[in-house]
């Protein structure tokens, strides 16, 4: 069973703790991402699991056994990283039968071969094996990497940001082969990346982390539509989540007040009654509403066409700005016209203003 267990795990660079006590179970196939920022603690988790770097305190395992203190040799993982430099004096074939040439005892001229075509043929590169990585694409290297790392039959992959050297169309692509791969190869893969776009529609579950805590672990339906905290609402998403500061009235009837702005609640069930809180609303839980005593007025700042979508920013009265994320076959608006909005009470996310904890 290839599971991976961090417990209670830390590690400190002088004053600086890249990583704060880390609980987290990987299930055995599983395809979890780590998610977050520059600097957040993603790579120091992943450098940990390969033994790159050493934890000051807690455990890791590896299924049953534990491998806080083994080589990394000696972890049975292969990881692929951001620059996954292949050798560029081998052919394809060479640099992906490379770990296994390098194996003792040297498995046999027929077993490499044969390994290294099934892994070709899987990720699609069957026709490149005698090229070398200066006479093929971006993407294509990239497979190789895969392939070299894929080769080792590891029970765990780690991925660190590997599609980041990519163009935007392709990273979109590999995104795809990756997942097929994966439901292929059916290993535990645990992959890093800041772009929360890639860790939301590649991972079976999204590991978020901030400053180097980790903040969420779920799956990406989950930290969409059920943040736990401020970070996760505004990190997860592809256009920020509109937060608004204000006061909780009534009980039934739930009202929330900012300014002049009031919002039906209607009933909800609070974890504890914080009367400030911080209202969190993504931009396409934001309409225009027909009926003007159920709506706050706002004035169009401008308005951008994104394809299918359009997205405009208004302006509360209060002067707060808002996101409103539309159909441009639904509505249309020009700057400076005051309308009416809503938001989708059902898509409304409550935080307690002081710790930013999600408080529903
Ligand atoms: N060798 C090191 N010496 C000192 N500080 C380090 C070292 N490696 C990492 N850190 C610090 O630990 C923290 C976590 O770093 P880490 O590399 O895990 O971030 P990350 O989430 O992978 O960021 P990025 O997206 O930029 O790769 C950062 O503040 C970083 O500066
Ligand atoms: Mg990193």
């Amino acid at each position: 069973m290839a599971t991976v267990t961090f417990r209670n795990v830390s590690k400190r660079y002088g004053a600086i703790t890249a990583l704060d006590s880390l609980d987290l179970e990987i299930g055995d196939g599983e395809f979890v991402s780590l998610l977050g920022p520059s600097g957040s603690g993603k790579s120091t988790t992943l450098n940990l699991l390969a033994g790159l770097i050493s934890a000051d305190s807690g455990t890791i395992h590896i299924g049953e056994r534990e491998i806080t203190h083994l080589p990394p040799e000696q972890r049975d993982l292969a990881m692929v990283f951001q620059n996954y430099a292949l050798y560029p004096h081998m052919t394809v074939a060479e640099n992906i039968a490379f770990p296994l040439e390098a194996r003792k005892p040297r498995p046999g001229k027929d077993a490499i071969a044969r390994n290294v075509s099934l892994v070709a043929e899987t990720l699609g590169i069957g026709n490149l094996l005698a090229r070398y990585p200066k006479e093929i694409s971006g993407g294509q290297q990239q497979r190789v990497a895969l392939g070299r790392a894929m080769v080792r039959d590891p029970r765990v992959f780690l991925l660190d940001e590997p599609l980041s050297n990519l163009d935007a169309r392709l990273r979109v692509r590999m995104r795809r082969d990756l997942k097929e791969l994966h439901r292929q190869i059916g290993s535990t893969i645990v992959y890093v990346t800041h772009d929360q776009s890639e860790a939301m529609t590649l991972s079976d579950r999204v590991a978020v982390f901030a400053h180097g805590q980790l903040q969420q672990v779920a799956p990406p339906r989950e930290i969409y539509e059920n943040p736990v905290n401020t970070f996760v609402a505004n990190f997860v998403g592809d256009r920020e989540t509109n937060f608004l500061d204000g006061i909780l009235e009534g009980e039934k009837d739930m009202l929330f007040r900012s300014g002049s702005a009031v919002i039906k609640l209607g009933t909800q069930r609070l974890k504890n009654a914080s009367q400030k809180v911080t209202l969190g609303v993504r931009p396409e839980a934001v309409t225009i509403s027909r009926n003007a005593d159920d709506g706050m007025c706002a004035e169009v700042i401008m308005t951008e066409l994104a394809g299918a979508e359009l997205f405009v920013y208004l302006r509360l009265i209060s002067g707060q700005e808002i996101g409103m994320r539309c159909d441009p076959r639904e509505v249309s608006l020009v700057t400076g016209e005051t309308v009416s909005i809503r938001f989708d009470p059902h898509q409304i996310h409550l935080f307690d203003q002081e710790s930013g904890q999600n408080i529903a």
